[in-house]
């Protein structure tokens, strides 16, 4: 793209004014800013001006949490089996999204380099890809590992497999594919330059997996492998019970195009969304989406109505997944401290928030599911985030809950 080009498209959008610093840019400025104006994803910024304030939404409209399903017993050894023989039959892949930047972490790369175990200091991917392998072991199968990165962290993501020789695992097994980034829009709808020469871009949330899926022809790849089940997980997940049969079996039996994992939240305020019932369908709604009133409302027994967190853990089946990347998730808006440009062309990082960034949401395919499974776990099984620093939802709580439950597994096993 030329001047002349980048000029035209930008006066059709009304952003003219992201070449305001040309006449100070260098020529490797000027070609990486027209890079960036012929790269941007156009397609998406009517959809974003449109959630802008001036230009909000309909309200979300009424909802109620999902039904919850428990599995004990022999419903539980049943599914169990329906799951095992589905993984010895190679019909399960494994998705791992790894792109966010772990920014209340404060940790300096991937977050799944953090060395977290507390014996062997093994980093997050290397208890994930540990546990995968001896699922494959057990098994008798292969199971591919698709590994979501964003263009930030997609190099030493890399890297760092190759160097750890991908912990054991089957080199082709293991996919890695980069996420889309989106700019950021000021409240007046312009996008922001985080330096005279540059747009600021931010990575489009873990529902731009769909998105990425396709463009990399994983999508194809999953149907050429034949299949038919793919299990999601975090990256900050430590205790995640990667591809559980329990679950997967679960899923099978209720013919789910989706399932997602719930635990009892801790408090109110703890960060998880709630799984609802709205009009008819199925829902998910971001714990900064409830009011103080929904988060704290309580039935006559005293529980919280909206007792049950998602610890985005979820199994889709591959041709619902393939349904949804061409359908394509909506975006949501968060108003952020985004570092600009100020007057001068110095980047400033402010202390309040100053423009919208914009994420897709992989739940928001629930409201197309068919059917979906809402199924309980113990959170002391199978979550302790690493989301933070210090304090609730850290490394520190994740090596604790970790390590309690090696104990109590040795405890059974001494029995
Ligand atoms: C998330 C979920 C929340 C859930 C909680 C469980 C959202 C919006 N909310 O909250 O419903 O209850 O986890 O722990 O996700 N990621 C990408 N690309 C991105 C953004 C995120 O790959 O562009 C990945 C991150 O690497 C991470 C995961 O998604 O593995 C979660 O992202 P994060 O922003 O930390 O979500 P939470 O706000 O903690």
């Amino acid at each position: 793209m030329n001047l002349a080009q980048a000029q035209a498209r930008l006066a059709e959008k009304g952003q003219s004014a992201v070449l305001r610093f040309w006449d100070q840019l260098d020529d490797p400025q000027r070609q990486a800013l027209l890079a960036q104006v012929e790269d941007l994803d156009w397609a998406s910024l009517p959809e974003m001006m449109s959630l802008l304030p001036a230009r909000a939404a309909e309200p979300a409209g009424a909802f109620e949490p999902a039904l919850v399903t428990q599995v004990a017993g022999s419903e539980r050894l049943a599914a169990g089996m329906l799951g095992e023989a589905a993984l010895r039959a190679g019909e399960v892949g494994v998705i791992l999204v790894a792109g966010g930047q772990g920014t209340r972490l404060g940790f300096d790369g991937p977050k799944g380099t953090y060395p977290l175990d507390p014996v062997t200091h093994a980093t997050l991917f290397e208890i994930h890809a540990r546990k995968i392998l001896l699922l494959q072991r057990s098994m008798g199968a292969g199971i591919p590992l698709y590994v979501m990165t964003s263009p930030e962290n997609d190099a030493a993501t890399r890297r760092f497999f190759d160097a750890q020789r991908y912990f054991g695992l089957d080199s082709a097994d293991v996919l890695f594919f980069t996420q889309g980034m989106l700019p950021a829009l000021t409240p007046e709808g312009q996008l922001v330059l985080e330096s005279p020469g540059h747009l600021f871009l931010g990575p489009d949330g873990h529902g731009g997996l769909l998105a990425a899926l396709d463009r990399h022809g994983l999508l194809d790849d999953m149907r050429r492998r034949e299949l038919k089940t793919l299990f999601y997980f975090q990256v900050d997940n430590p205790m995640v019970e990667i591809a559980d049969p329990v679950f997967v079996g679960m899923h099978l039996r209720n013919v789910a195009d989706v399932s997602v994992k719930v635990c009892a939240k801790r408090d109110p305020d703890e960060g998880l969304g709630v799984v609802v019932r709205r009009n008819g369908r199925w829902g998910m709604v971001e714990y900064t989406e409830l009011t103080e009133a929904q988060k704290n409302a309580r039935r006559p027994d005293g529980s919280l109505v909206f007792q049950y967190g998602s610890v985005a853990i979820h199994l889709f089946t591959l041709e619902f997944l393939r349904q949804e990347a061409r359908i394509g998730l909506p975006l949501h808006r968060a108003y952020k401290k985004v570092p600009c440009c100020d007057a001068r062309g110095r980047t400033v990082k402010p202390a309040q928030p100053n423009a919208y960034k914009f994420e897709r949401f992989i739940f928001d395919v629930l409201p197309d599911a068919r059917e979906a499974l809402v199924l309980e776990f113990d959170r002391a099984d199978e979550f302790a985030p690493v989301k933070n620093a210090e304090g609730q939802d850290s490394p520190a709580t994740a090596r604790a809950a970790m390590q309690a439950k090696a104990e109590r597994l040795k405890a059974v096993s001494l029995c």
